[in-house]
């Protein structure tokens, strides 16, 4: 069957699991990380080391604002090359330092940070520098506590706080940045060397650098290892452009824990990678690659790279963000548990670190938000739930699907066509013996509002009677060879293929125009769909099956004469962001785009979503891709998600079924298989699995407005929409390792999705002092001040999911077959009463789909509970509009200075209400519950327990205002008088 060519391409599945680990480097098989890793073992065996890279004091200069200073840095080994230092502090404090090498043989790559930048960020002129014989400093800051010194001998610069060292880059002299020669040069000067008595020419430029040349070997090593040429299995990597890499040391001096630089496999916390009690021996790697079965515990580079890293303590949180768009290794030591070095070894391109100041964990979230932007807020249907397997091979299965989710009344959103859709590989083309009516195929799975989103990879066939090839030939827009001529040719699912250079922005409007989905127009456009019809970008490493590493020729040749080397990490975001970009603007007015990428940068969270790409059907890998979600968080790109069941193999019901309740709590909720396992679709479940897992999808439906209040958030302040308890709790140093178990958002919802076989209890940490609520049990959990560890029921059809004392969480609780049906749906509002009883929440709505939010169609509820005095038992709830109360909120600033409470959006949600409160841990039976202002008596019911107030654990009280006839969007006061 031609449904299977693609699983040909592919070697048969081995009967276990391994990863190809030999088809990719270790870091003693990349030259400039052996070399980096050298001059770190250099410099710790020897006491003298001192970094020979020197500010010459006599350049230092401040620009006309005295904002930015620049400076010339020297290498005592290189007399004759010149870098330029450029430090700049920016509105928010961030700091940004800047390094290249000026007047050398060519340019570095300089570009990196131009891609993962919103935009070129505001250089504060409040903040000055002071030039002193040994250093520049500035001193800024809310409380003029934060400090920036940049010391000239040796080059060194430092953050500090309130006096303590906060980020320290080159404190132990690690920097390196390799200028750039000949070949010819250094063999002559290696040469002279050897043989003195031949003389030196003093005329010479270049005799300086011979008669340096002993004495680098201390710094730079004996030999010029893997400098012009390396070879790696079969490919010979010819480096035109000789050795070129950057190495810098990193520390913080005062902070125990670091998170971050996604994707890796591995705890959140990240581990060691050099010491003597290191966890792992490979430093963490940066290099987008399609790692086919991955291991569930390592720092092998996966599919995308972000290079931002948090450090933090129960004092403070910074963050660092390394603008490499090149290969990159990381190693992390911790000479003390309250200490932690890094260690950056990049293949390519300038220095250019910004350095977050935090102070506190919410700070640098925003710092890192303002330089490279907040996640998109995604279209509401993208939270629901996402049908895929590789593949659904006909139309008819298609329709047949969805009719057997809407049998079974398993709530589904969007279907997904796997590479299977098009006609040999060439995406937008349909096989039309398979699907012979796309668009109504579509049009079906529209008809209750679900989407279908079908898979568009960068590979494409060189073959004429493919448009989209052609035209790209035609228009001169596909990634060279080395000669910077000829196109380059490699092999995918589509056999031989090119790939088109994003970065060329003559490609931008081209690729933009082929999902134009109407007839208009004279070049090739996707006519065959629909404006239901979204994106899944996979395979954008480049995954490349016959080239070096999966990949990419790293001296295949971009737009600007650049190698692929400069960044290959940036590619993939590239490709994402033009394909949401062509989604975005098929319809006018626009709307909110949907695109699904596998590899990704700093920056990717603005075009859409991700997912951890081909994970094992194993318990590790489900545990795993739990806290790789959670780095990706952290990382800003908060829309994540794992492969639903693991890719590979076939999950047994069990872990089906826990693999459900994972995905329910991942921001992207997707299941998804491989070609090669059996059909696995909810409805095929026997029971008591397959209820179960309906109740588990039900679950997220019902919770569809926190996710979409938590993207609301996070869309605005950079917060995540995942928190870890690091996050959630930043002084709790006992939370700051734990990365199984987290909290949604602002909601107050903590959630420990269980990962393991043939369980039935769960450890749940808790932070604090406070009441803990189940879910679904209602019973009462106390934390403790210094945090506590309970043990709760985790039988196969229970979640541990707490409500924290203090939040109110509005759900929908009616039973839908597509989340756009639910639009008209009444709310619940539970109540967790704290300690104190009081409670807090927020709801935001709009249409799920426009911009026209950013106009001011939205509604942004907040509901709070509280006791009227110390000793009152009564409990007053408010509902009041947030959009009014905060005019000046960042980023939506326009839309709520303007707010308007009867916008378009709140007109047509006019009628939606409050069909049920439910306040748990009331202290006592109400005697009346009245609206204030209302004249009858609402109806309740009540439910002795404990109350919130109540230092006891068990059955919290409950009390249940049913159909209160309160709108949804109104100001209104409900008196719970007790
Ligand atoms: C690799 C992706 O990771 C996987 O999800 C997909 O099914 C296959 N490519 C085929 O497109």
């Amino acid at each position: 069957m031609r449904v299977l060519s693609a699983a040909l391409v592919l070697a048969a599945l081995p009967t276990a699991f391994a990863v190809k680990a030999h088809d990719f480097k270790t870091c003693s098989q990349a030259g400039f990380c052996r070399r980096g890793r050298a001059l770190s073992s250099r410099a710790k065996e020897n006491p003298a080391w001192r970094s020979p890279y020197v500010i010459d004091a006599s350049s230092v200069a401040l620009s006309s604002d005295q904002a930015v200073f620049t400076a010339v840095v020297k290498s005592q080994l290189y007399p004759e090359v010149n870098f330029g230092l450029d430090v700049r502090i920016h509105d928010d404090g961030v700091v940004r330092v800047r390094m290249d090498e000026v007047g050398g043989l060519r340019q570095r790559y300089n570009e990196a940070a131009s891609w993962a930048l919103l935009e070129e960020p505001k250089v504060s002129n409040a903040i000055q520098w002071t030039v002193a014989k040994d250093s520049v400093r500035a001193k800024y800051g809310p409380k003029n506590d934060v400090e920036v010194v940049v010391a000239f001998e040796p080059l060194k610069v430092t953050l500090l706080q309130g006096g303590k060292e906060q980020v320290v880059l080159n404190g132990r002299g690690l920097l390196h940045m390799e200028h750039f020669r000949t070949k010819e040069s250094v063999a002559k000067a290696r040469e002279e060397v050897a043989n003195p008595e031949e003389g030196l020419d003093t005329d010479d430029s270049q005799a300086v650098m011979e008669q340096t040349l002993p004495r680098t070997a201390w710094f730079e090593g004996e030999t010029e290892d893997g400098w012009w040429e390396e070879t790696f299995n079969s490919f010979t990597d010819n480096k035109p452009r000789g050795p070129e890499s950057l190495s810098l040391d990193i520390d913080f001096p005062n902070h125990g824990h670091v998170y971050g630089i996604p994707q890796h496999a591995t705890r959140l916390s990240l581990p060691t990678t050099t010491g003597e009690d290191a966890y792992y021996t490979e430093p963490y790697r940066l290099f987008n690659a399609d790692v086919f079965e991955y291991l569930a515990d390592s720092t092998m580079s996966l599919y995308g790279s972000i290079p931002f890293l948090q450090a933090h303590s129960a004092e403070s949180t910074v963050g660092i963000f390394n603008a490499i768009g090149s290969e990159a290794w990381i190693d992390i030591g911790r000479p003390s548990p309250k200490s932690t070095t890094t260690h950056w070894l990049s293949e390519t391109g300038i220095l250019d670190v910004f350095i977050l100041p935090g102070p506190t964990i919410a700070d640098v979230f925003a710092q890192y938000a303002r330089l490279t932007g907040t996640p998109a807020l995604p279209a509401h249907w993208a939270l629901g739930y996402h049908q895929c397997r590789w593949n659904y091979i006909s139309s008819e299965d298609v329709r047949s699907v969805q009719k057997r989710f809407d049998e079974e009344d398993i709530p589904v959103d969007v279907f997904w066509l796997d590479i299977e859709y098009a006609e040999d590989h060439k995406y937008f083309m349909w096989d039309h013996k398979l699907f012979p009516d796309p668009v109504e195929m579509t049009k079906d799975v529209e008809a209750i509002e679900r989407k279908m989103v079908v898979i568009v990879d960068p590979h494409l066939k060189r073959v004429d009677d493919y448009p989209v090839y052609k035209e790209a030939t035609e228009i001169d827009v596909l990634v060279k060879l080395k000669d910077g001529q000829s196109n380059y040719e490699g092999w995918c699912w589509s056999g031989s293929s090119a790939w088109v250079d994003y970065f060329n922005p003559k490609s931008w409007d081209w690729w933009k125009g082929l999902f134009k989905v109407d007839s208009q127009g004279n070049s090739w456009h996707w006519v065959e769909s629909t404006v239901n019809t979204y994106i899944w970008n996979d395979m954008n490493e480049p995954s490349i099956f016959n080239g070096p590493e999966i990949s990419m020729p790293r001296e295949n040749i971009h737009h600007g004469g650049w190698e692929h080397r400069d960044l290959h990490n940036i590619n993939g975001m590239l490709f994402h962001n033009l394909t949401a970009q062509a989604v975005k603007e098929r319809t006018d007015p626009p709307r909110r785009p949907f695109v699904l990428t596998r590899s990704f940068y700093a920056g990717s969270q603005r075009f859409g979503a991700m997912w951890t790409g081909d994970n094992l059907g194993t318990w590790e890998h489900m545990a795993v891709g739990v806290k790789m979600v959670l780095a990706n968080n952290i990382g800003g790109f908060s829309f994540a998600g794992s492969d639903v069941g693991g890719f590979f193999g076939n999950p047994e019901p069990e872990m089906l079924v826990r693999w459900y309740a994972v995905g329910i709590f991942s921001p992207f909720l997707r299941a998804h298989a491989h070609i090669d396992t059996k059909r696995r679709e909810p409805y095929l479940l026997d029971e008591p699995y397959k209820s179960i897992v309906r109740d588990i999808l039900r679950l997220r439906y019902t919770m569809l407005p926190v996710w979409y209040t938590a993207f609301r958030e996070a869309s605005v302040t950079g917060l995540p929409v995942l928190r870890p308890h690091y996050v959630a709790f930043p002084h709790d140093e006992a939370g700051f390792a734990i990365d199984d178990q987290y909290f949604v958002g602002s909601s107050g919802l903590l959630v420990k999705p269980v990962t393991r076989k043939s369980a039935t209890e769960e450890t749940v940490y808790l932070p604090e002092d406070q009441v803990y609520y189940d879910y679904f049990s209602h019973h009462a959990y106390r934390g403790a001040a210094k945090g506590k560890n309970i043990t709760v029921p985790a039988e196969l059809h229970q979640i541990p999911l707490f409500i924290r004392g203090g939040s109110i969480v509005p759900t929908r609780e009616r039973p839908r077959r597509s989340s756009p049906l639910m639009k008209q749906d009444p709310f619940t509002l539970r109540i967790a009463l704290d300690q104190d009883g009081n409670a807090r929440g927020e709801l935001y709505l709009d249409d799920g789909e426009t911009y026209s939010h950013e106009k001011g169609d939205f509604i942004w509820r907040e509901y709070t509970a509280t006791r009227p005095g110390k000793k009152s038992r009564s409990v007053r709830i408010h509902s009041r509009n947030l959009a009014t109360q905060k005019p000046g909120e960042a980023v939506d600033g326009v839309a709520l200075a303007t707010y308007d409470s009867a916008n378009d959006f709140a007109r047509s949600i006019a009628g939606v209400r409050i069909e049920k409160i439910v306040i748990l841990g009331m202290p006592a039976k109400p005697v009346t519950v009245t609206k204030v202002g209302g004249k009858t008596q609402m109806e309740w019911t009540f439910t002795p327990g404990v109350a919130a107030s109540d230092k006891k654990e068990g059955t919290a009280s409950v009390l249940v205002i049913k159909d209160p006839k309160l709108s949804v969007l109104m100001d209104w006061e409900v008196i719970v008088h007790a």
